[in-house]
């Protein structure tokens, strides 16, 4: 069935009356329209969609502007030519004048939301989480840059990753910079590659992360904390498509689509002189923000039961089935400063915890628990309290660990046999 939703439309052209009307009749409701034949707009990413008319003075810079920002919808008079030259621009679609209600429903049925409840892996189905789809989406149809920001453990990495397999650069690589994970004395050699013989151990050519993202998407993790020489070198990629080896004469150019995430307030930080400005405004052409996971509870049971289905197997010995109502409570009572992956990491740890098929409170970290009702925790023996007060510590360990016995033991000060040992007793799974 044919679902129509609202959009905010942007219609460019002389004749903007006639769009609306065909809007009108197929039944699209606009939350928002602009027929504006100014030369400038502000505010471009607010709108869905823009309906450009070719018919009109100056049409192919406007073309070039918009499409930055949002999917561009080409419609005139039947002239090959021009129609071509539009898609070449980068315009989505053409459309003939007159436009023809069936033509039309079919573009907006391109744009309908798909089902809700996820997309590319992402959870959620708050008002806060569609307003995040329909900006993975919206940046899933252009090459525009997109800044995301979010506290850390919001999913920055999992939208960014989600609007590439959503976007046309799918089949091609998406290549993460884990930006503070590279020194400046390595920087160059790192994005830019090197050219055989430019320094001395130069013994082959070596292609840059910039260069493997050629045809698909670079992935600018943390670019909230990169020294003032890596924002200087990325603007010049960012701003024009390519760069220079180590030792190399000529430039090699990318077609690269740039995704950036930071958990700190970037304007903030422009502001304080820390983060060039004119780097600020490139990156943010798309701006993505995630809320917090506080700010969106009822997303947290759907989080839940992603995460129970995806640790659960993990315990060979009982089958993991769910968690208690209780248990759901004490967590929709938590504030969850760590965000979504605190939250899977107290579900991963109460699996490995448990001894019943149903997660309970009991399972879950002692912070919580004493959040909820301070008794229950000092209710059982003192076996029990000594008992998961070992636990705590063991599991601790085991994160700081990674997983690596030998080092939580080393860590907690016992014999890797004795851990073992433990862990049996405990039914904990490594
Ligand atoms: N909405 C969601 N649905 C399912 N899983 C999620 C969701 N949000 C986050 N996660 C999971 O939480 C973990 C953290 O996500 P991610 O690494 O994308 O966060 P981040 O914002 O990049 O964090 P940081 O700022 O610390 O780098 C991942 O394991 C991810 O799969
Ligand atoms: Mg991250």
């Amino acid at each position: 069935m044919f679902y129509l939703k609202s959009f905010n439309i942007l219609v460019i052209s002389d004749e903007a009356k006639k769009v609306y009307d065909i809007f009108d009749s197929i039944g699209i409701t606009l939350r928002k329209s602009s027929s504006s034949k100014k030369q400038t707009f502000s505010n471009l990413s607010s709108y869905d969609i823009a309906f450009l008319d070719i018919d009109a003075e100056g049409w192919e810079n406007r073309l070039i502007e918009l499409k930055q920002h949002l999917p561009v919808i080409a419609f005139g008079k039947p002239d090959i030519n021009k129609a071509v030259k539009s898609m070449k621009l980068g315009a989505r679609d053409f459309l003939q004048k007159p436009l023809k209600n069936t033509e039309v429903k079919e573009i907006f049925a391109q744009f309908q939301d798909k089902p809700k409840i996820e997309i590319e892996g992402i959870i959620g189905t708050s008002r806060i989480m569609e307003n995040v789809y329909c900006g993975i989406r919206k940046a899933a149809l252009t090459d525009s840059n997109v800044l995301i920001t979010g506290e850390s453990g919001t999913g920055k990495e999992l939208v960014a990753r989600a609007i590439h397999k959503l976007s046309d650069r799918k089949n091609k690589p998406f290549v993460v910079i884990n930006c503070t994970a590279i020194p400046d004395t390595l920087l160059e050699s790192e994005l830019f590659g090197f050219e055989k013989g430019s320094f001395t151990g130069a013994n082959y050519t070596k292609k840059g992360l910039i260069e493997w993202a050629d045809g698909g998407t670079l992935f600018f993790d943390e670019i909230g904390d990169v020294s003032p020489l890596f924002q200087t070198k990325i603007l010049r990629v960012i701003q024009e498509s390519e760069f220079i080896r180590i030792g190399g004469t000529s430039y090699v150019k990318v077609d690269v689509r740039f995704i950036a995430a930071t958990n700190r307030d970037l304007l903030k930080t422009c502001k304080e002189g820390i983060f060039r400005e004119d780097l600020f405004y490139r990156l943010n052409v798309i701006h993505i923000e995630i809320p917090p996971l506080r700010s969106r509870k009822e997303d947290i049971p759907a989080l839940i039961d992603t995460f129970i289905k995806k640790h659960s197997l993990k315990r060979k010995d009982i089958q993991i089935r769910g968690i208690t109502d209780e248990a759901i409570d004490t967590l929709m009572n938590y504030s969850f400063p760590g965000n979504v992956r605190e939250l899977e990491n107290i579900i991963e740890r109460a699996i490995a915890f448990t001894n019943s098929p149903e997660i309970t409170v009991k399972d879950l970290p002692a912070y919580l628990q004493k959040n909820q009702s301070a008794k229950k925790t000092l209710s059982g023996t003192l076996r029990e309290a000594v008992d998961n007060f070992e636990k705590e510590l063991i599991w601790s360990a085991l994160q700081k660990s990674r997983g690596n016995i030998s080092k939580a033991a080393e860590i907690l000060g016992i014999h890797r046999q004795q851990l073992q040992r433990k862990l049996k007793q405990y039914k904990i799974a490594t």
